[in-house]
């Protein structure tokens, strides 16, 4: 088992130790039970774990642990679990996003400082994915990512119901005196009802799932098996027996997440009509890897393309129904045209290789490309007076009529704005008006909320308007959906032009000429910025770290402090 070239393994600058150091190294593990050959210079593979309690979504890790170190072991490895910062979706306050680049260092650093040559990466709910994909990037050992996949279809009274889109729908219902409290109620215990796994839409986790796959990261159909599935065992014991060879071939990150292989994964995005927060975790991703990557990439490469998959929060069905009609390599099979095929992937095969025969089961779930579900789909880059650095919005979730539109400004100067005035039927706003958010950008509030898909006036849903256009700095989940332009840049808090616009100004909004323009002139705005006040940031702690370095939404929102790598060089020994 052991080659000569294993002798250089970086565990070995631990166990391979006579004397004292190699006693400390392997006698404090030895209260394990683990036998003395384990530590003769086999692969040590670290598997990092994202359970929680509080992370429902990886509610099942630990046992899917169990089942990546028997894959290991069969292999040869030596399997070593160890836990990192869990971001929990729903939970934390005031968004898990604020805290993506804190666990990015977590898994660098606990990556980088054990004796590990190569990482598998449990991952499940939004910000799990891109964190660990971060810091595990910045380290480029050999890894293999495993999904923790999605719960199963939300049912209720003979719908389905799927993570946060019926929320969305249900909730508006409720204000628009549609549906009764009672009821919506009785939904929260439906909706989620697997024990574990990610939202089931086409959310943030379920294409940060797809966009593991697109790059070549994980196993194929990693993006879709559902959390529950006997399936999503096997694929992790799988990878486990996978990683142990990826270590012998020296099978690095950087060999498979090249700039080809972020192209895939934009054209993948589109296929799957993926959830815009793709755009700032990619970019983020490919920093730490040191791949060119940027805002308008996405639109070069990742709009004009079509959506093959009728999923909510753009379509219908739900992830479980995408795996049964064959999950991401029957996309990709379909896109072949728009992707690098001979992009290298994990199982040491190539993309084309993985996807050729890829079967579709379901064509109302995954279309062809020459009948798509629908035809201009993707990231469209909107730039302007308003968003000099970039703005987004996902043509496939908006209303078709107000792609393009002129209105009235109503301004929120942040989300306690909103939430105090937003059910005022004396506000101001009619379905012509385009509602302005401020302050929720990655500085502003901090940490970038998914606030971007603003609720509507009550008064206005009585009437039947389910759709105003919508502008903020903020993001807005993935399992949102609406005409909301997101991500503007640069954000308000960071005194871009956003935090300019008053009530009354007009605003333009043009995707297909990627517009969006504040109709005030040069001169107004000058004025406005001399009067203009930056908020007040915090002191101290994370928040201060982050709010002192981070970069703003068309740069992905990373600290400018870890951008790059420091690779996988064995740091000093501790004795
Ligand atoms: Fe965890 Fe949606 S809340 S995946
Ligand atoms: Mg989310």
């Amino acid at each position: 088992m052991t080659s000569p070239k294993d002798t250089k393994r970086r565990s070995q600058s631990w166990f391979g130790h006579e004397g004292k150091s190699g006693f400390l190294y392997r006698s404090w593990l030895k209260n394990q039970g683990y036998p003395s050959d384990l530590f003769d210079g086999r692969p040590v593979i670290g598997i990092c774990n994202t359970w929680s309690e509080l992370t429902p979504c990886n509610g099942h890790f630990r046992e899917l642990a169990e089942y990546v170190k028997r894959g290991v072991y069969e292999a040869g490895g030596f399997p070593l679990e160890f836990p990192v910062m869990s971001l929990g979706e729903t939970q934390m306050r005031p968004t898990a996003m604020l805290f993506r680049n804190l666990a990015s260092m977590d898994v660098e650093e606990s990556i980088r400082a054990n004796p590990i040559d190569g990482v598998v990466l449990l991952m499940g709910c939004d910000k799990t994915t891109p964190s660990l994909m971060m810091g595990a990037a910045s380290c480029d050992l050999p890894t293999i990512g495993v999904s923790g996949g999605p719960m199963l279809t939300g049912r209720w009274r003979g719908q389905k119901i799927g993570s946060g889109t019926g929320v969305w729908k249900m909730s508006e219902m409720v204000r628009a005196g549609e549906m009764e409290q009672e009821d919506f109620v009785e939904a929260e215990s439906c909706m989620h009802r697997s024990k574990g796994g990610t939202c089931m839409t086409m959310g943030t986790a379920s294409t940060m799932a797809n966009m593991v796959e697109a790059l070549g990261m994980s196993l194929p159909e990693n993006a879709a098996i559902p959390a529950v599935d006997s399936r999503r065992y096997r694929l992790a014991q799988l990878s486990g027996r996978r990683i142990v060879q990826m270590v012998h071939e020296d099978m690095r990150m950087s060999k498979i997440m090249t700039r080809n292989a972020f192209e895939n994964a934009i054209v993948a995005n589109a296929a799957i009509g993926g959830s815009t927060n793709a755009v700032i975790h990619l970019l983020a991703m490919a920093g730490r890897i040191g791949v060119e990557l940027n805002l308008k990439d996405w639109d070069d490469l990742g709009s004009k393309l079509p959506c093959l998959v009728n999923l909510q929060p753009s379509g219908e069905h739900l992830m479980e129904d995408y795996y049964y009609a064959g999950g991401l390599p029957a996309v990709l099979r379909e896109m072949a045209p728009h992707l690098h095929l001979d992009a290298l992937t994990v199982n040491g095969k190539t993309l084309g290789e993985n996807v050729a025969s890829a079967p579709c089961w379901n064509r109302d779930v995954i279309t062809t490309a020459s009948e798509p579900f629908k035809p201009d789909a993707g990231i469209a880059v909107l730039r302007g007076n308003l968003a000099p650095d970039g703005a987004v919005i996902k043509p496939s979730a908006a209303s078709t009529h107000l792609l393009q539109h002129r209105g009235r400004a109503v301004v929120f100067e942040n989300i306690e704005d909103l939430n105090a005035r937003i059910d005022d039927d004396a506000l101001d706003i009619d379905e012509h008006c385009v509602m302005v958010l401020k302050n929720c950008g990655p500085r502003g509030y901090p940490g970038m909320a998914e606030v971007g898909n603003m609720p509507l006036p009550p008064k206005l849903l009585k009437r039947g308007i389910t759709d105003m256009v919508r502008i903020s700095d903020g993001r807005m989940s993935g399992t949102a959906y609406g005409t909301v332009v997101l991500h503007t840049s640069p954000e308000a808090a960071a005194g871009g032009p956003l935090a300019l616009v008053q009530n009354g100004d007009m605003i333009e909004l043009d995707v297909a000429a990627r517009r969006i323009h504040l109709d005030v002139t040069d001169e107004e705005l000058a004025r406005r910025r001399a009067l203009w006040k930056a908020p007040e940031v915090p002191k101290r702690g994370w928040y201060k770290l982050y709010v002192d370095h981070v970069q703003q939404a068309n740069l992905g929102a990373d600290l400018d402090i870890l951008v790059g790598g420091s690779g996988s060089e064995v740091p000093r020994d501790s004795h």
